[in-house]
């Protein structure tokens, strides 16, 4: 009997857009011999929409407003199959739509409630994946109360790391808010920015030099499998919000050319970190490689990489001889698997 799959699209976050770009490659990939696919795209005002309005909204690439409530929804979500949950960043990426599809009672595909909160906050992931002995850049922690009430300690904080450093909202993706702070001088707008985004901020020191940009692909559940290494090359002074989604700013290599026994580092500190973190079915990991001295620091964890056809996630499984369609085949067995 076929399977009946409901795919989450669109969604509350900055990255509703990509969302919708990624749940059409998806819808078109999943066979129909085995699965009955029904979209429901989420509204920017997190509604979920009926059939026709999706349909517009996979088209348009953005959903218009209407719809009904999620709690609304939740009890005609009954007789699914699964879930999967193509949201990226807050209200869908971070533990929310999972906790309630827990709660319902449907499988779903990739990280549950703890590796999704765990792995979208950056500063909740350093200190989990500090605990697992995983090499990453030092930092600090700030919370907006602090910024409106002890201005200068903050800024002595992030004084420590020395400049250049990162300023980064803990709880967003796609680069929004980040800043890359040179000096002093720049550090105020950089903290006015992320704390109108987020309640927490994490300040990191930049590493040692310009880094290389590593990234891979993890699949599976307890006993997970890394992706052949990707690198991404770009002229911008970091990948911000422009560089990643203007076509061609930026250049894909799969495999990353670098000395074998890196790409060895990358794919067994991925796999730490996606145990220590507690992910299950996708996750793609991202690393700084600093080729003078060697150094590989991880970056951060995405539960719910970009998953359009030509989005470095299953561009690298691709590279392993795993096709799209496979792939998400995969992951939706992933999502019925016996934990
Ligand atoms: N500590 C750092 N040192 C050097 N470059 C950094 C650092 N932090 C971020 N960057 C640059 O900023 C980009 C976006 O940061 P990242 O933490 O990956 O944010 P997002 O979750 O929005 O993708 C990185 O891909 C990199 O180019
Ligand atoms: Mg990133």
């Amino acid at each position: 009997m076929k399977k009946r799959i409901l795919l989450l699209a669109g969604g509350q976050s900055g990255e509703h857009e990509v969302s919708l770009m990624s749940a059409r490659s998806v819808l078109a990939a999943l066979p129909r011999d085995q699965f009955d696919v029904t979209p429901v795209a989420i509204s920017k005002q997190g509604r979920w929409l009926p059939p026709t309005d999706t349909r517009q909204a996979l088209e348009n690439g953005v959903a218009a407003t209407g719809g009904d409530l999620v709690l609304h929804r939740v009890a005609s979500a009954e007789g699914y199959d699964a879930v999967f949950p193509l949201l990226h960043g807050p209200m869908g990426e971070d533990g929310t739509v999972q906790g309630l599809l827990t709660l319902a009672g449907i499988p779903f595909v990739g990280s549950g409630v703890l590796g999704s909160a765990v792995s979208m906050d950056k500063v909740m992931t350093k200190q989990v994946l500090a605990s697992a002995g995983i090499p990453q850049v030092a930092w600090r922690l700030a919370v907006r109360r602090e910024w409106s009430t002890d201005q200068d300690g903050v800024r002595a904080r992030a004084a420590e790391l020395g400049f250049p450093l990162f300023v980064k909202p803990a709880n967003l993706g796609s680069s929004v808010g980040i800043s890359k702070v040179h000096g002093p001088e720049e550090l105020d707008a950089a903290l006015d920015l992320a704390f109108s985004l987020d309640r927490r901020v994490i300040l990191e020191a930049m590493t040692a030099s310009r880094p290389r940009e590593l990234e891979v692909g993890v699949l599976g559940n307890d006993a997970p499998i890394a992706s052949p290494v990707g690198e991404l090359r770009f002229a911008s002074e970091f990948y911000d919000y422009e560089t990643k989604y203007t076509e061609g700013r930026a250049e894909v290599h799969i495999p990353a050319p670098i000395p074998e026994d890196v790409a060895r580092r990358v794919r067994e500190l991925a796999l730490t970190a996606f145990r220590a973190l507690d992910c299950a079915g996708l996750a793609r990991v991202d690393f700084f490689y600093l080729e003078e001295s060697g150094e590989l620091v991880l970056n951060e964890v995405n539960t719910m990489p970009g998953f359009t056809q030509t989005s470095m996630y299953p561009k690298l499984f691709e590279a392993a001889g795993l096709g799209y369609s496979e792939l998400v085949t995969r992951l939706v067995e992933l999502a019925l698997e016996e934990r």
